[in-house]
């Protein structure tokens, strides 16, 4: 009998511009990092497969412009998300402050039926870099504890460090949604 339970999930990454979105989920989806830097227009998405409890299923991951705020993608767009990656740079404490509007944006925009139990997971990149850290470990764990338990993950889209076991997670939170 054919499994009537979900294949696809959609998800959504948001944060600051230059904080390594596009990079994320090139590195997630292709094994591929680039130095330079250039800024994602309007919206993309990519597919992966992945396994999740024994099953096959397909994450569709949209990444996101930061210079934007996506206003202009609108409510359409962030309805029907499965799951909310919020991202921000371990070296730019400006891109940290700026998760609380990002994910309000999303809360307001998506409208999720259960906003209290929505899965957001946060993702603090640039860990390769983390000599030139500002932003503490503790404090983001700090914030994600005080928004509903949000899990998180520092991580490398550069040298992949955390992306896998991020992406399994994210896929996970995702899932649990049906
Ligand atoms: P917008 O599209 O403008 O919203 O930016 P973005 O969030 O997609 O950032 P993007 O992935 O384009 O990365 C911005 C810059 O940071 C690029 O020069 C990347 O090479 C660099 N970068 C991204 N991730 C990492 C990382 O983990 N480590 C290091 N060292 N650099 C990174
Ligand atoms: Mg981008």
């Amino acid at each position: 009998m054919a499994s009537k339970k979900k294949k696809l999930f959609k998800i959504i990454i948001l944060g600051d511009s230059g904080v390594g979105k596009t990079s994320l989920m090139n590195q997630y989806v292709n094994a591929r990092f680039t130095q330079q830097y250039r800024a994602t227009v309007g919206a993309d998405f990519m597919a992966k497969e992945v396994m999740i409890d024994d099953r096959m299923v397909t994450l569709q991951i949209w990444d996101t412009a930061g210079q934007e705020r996506c206003q202009s993608l609108g409510g359409a767009f962030y309805r029907g998300a499965d799951c909310c990656v919020l991202v921000y740079d371990i070296t730019n404490p400006k891109s940290f402050d700026s998760l609380d509007s990002w994910r309000d944006e999303f809360l307001m925009q998506g409208q999720p039926k259960d906003p209290e139990h929505f899965p957001f997971v946060v993702l603090g990149n640039k860990l390769d870099k983390a000599t030139e850290r500002k932003v503490q470990e503790s404090k983001a764990q700090q914030w994600c504890k005080s928004h509903g338990n949000i899990q998180f993950f520092e991580v490398s889209a550069k040298d992949a460090t955390n992306i896998e076991q991020a992406f399994q997670d994210i896929a996970k939170a995702a899932a649990s949604q049906e």
